[in-house]
């Protein structure tokens, strides 16, 4: 079975190209379960319900956060309700949302997701390697696909967490610095993994937002308005097969859309549904 990871969702164009794009991939790369790290999907920052639902319905099976994920607090019910969304397992319990979630292919393959966050150079927060271990000791015997969404900001935290649990899980994709990583590969244990699936938004940008008003705060310490960028689209995932009776992982591959890209898979998912495969007598 194939999973895939989209990496950050940064604003309107970062969602605008995962809906284009997503049911054209999914025939063209014979996905079974998509993924997504929406933490940036509202103007840059944060998730809103009518986002969560608009990538729901556009064909998303789950969603992750980061560091973002109570930005906005109209988010607290659906992360507090709806199956299809984790926020990280290293907050306290006391947060809301899901430490974990478990859910189904079309295949009736069981897929468990869970969502982390590093520590260096980042918020403090709980111990993210002992999170994942009591997680990992709550989640059913018979759910052997797990992909784990490291958020983090350092690749020695990525690769820490990738050994920690090469062999538990079939993918350690990360997620946060907006940047793809060309580092892919399979662990000894046979796990997937990559430090880093890059974004799906604005690359003509400063990690999605307007490079002249970023380098203006930079430079001059006069706060701006960050605003999210608009040109050269991308929406950058990474793919993982899985063996669907072990859990282990078998290849790794990057994904990288363009616009052009996203208007070819519109149209083949358009044919796909006007004409659906014929009948064998
Ligand atoms: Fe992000
Ligand atoms: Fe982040």
């Amino acid at each position: 079975m194939r999973l895939l990871l989209i990496g950050d969702i940064v604003g309107k164009p970062g969602r605008q190209i995962v809906v284009r794009a997503l049911a054209g991939l999914k025939i063209e790369q014979s996905l079974d379960f998509v993924v997504a790290n929406a933490e940036n999907a509202a103007g840059g920052s944060g998730l809103t319900p009518a986002i969560y639902h608009e990538l729901i319905d556009g064909g998303v099976d789950c969603i992750t956060m980061g560091d973002h994920v109570f930005r906005r607090r109209e988010i607290y019910s659906v992360l507090q309700n709806e199956p299809r969304i984790v926020r990280p397992a290293n907050y306290p319990d006391e947060a809301p949302g899901r430490r974990f979630t478990v859910l189904s292919t079309a295949g009736g393959v069981r897929v468990g997701v869970i969502n982390l966050l590093g520590r260096v150079f980042m918020q403090p927060v709980d111990c993210p390697f002992h999170a994942v271990d009591r997680v990992l000791a709550e989640m059913p015997p018979e759910v052997k696909c797990i992909l784990v969404d490291m958020h983090a900001e350092a690749t020695s935290d990525e690769q820490l967490m990738g050994r920690h649990l090469d062999g538990r899980v079939s993918a350690v994709l990360g997620t946060h610095t907006h940047v793809p990583t060309a580092d892919e590969q399979l662990l000894p244990g046979g796990t997937a993994f990559q430090c880093d699936v890059g974004m799906a938004g604005p690359h003509d940008s400063i990690l999605g937002r307007r490079a002249d008003r970023v380098l203006e705060t930079v430079r001059t310490f006069r706060p701006t308005h960050f605003e999210v960028a608009k040109n050269d689209v991308r929406l950058h995932g990474t793919i993982v097969d899985v063996d669907p009776e072990t859990g282990r992982a078998t290849a790794i591959q990057r994904l990288a859309v363009d616009q052009s890209t996203a208007g070819r898979l519109a149209s083949l998912a358009r044919q796909e549904k006007s004409c659906p495969e014929p009948l064998h007598p």
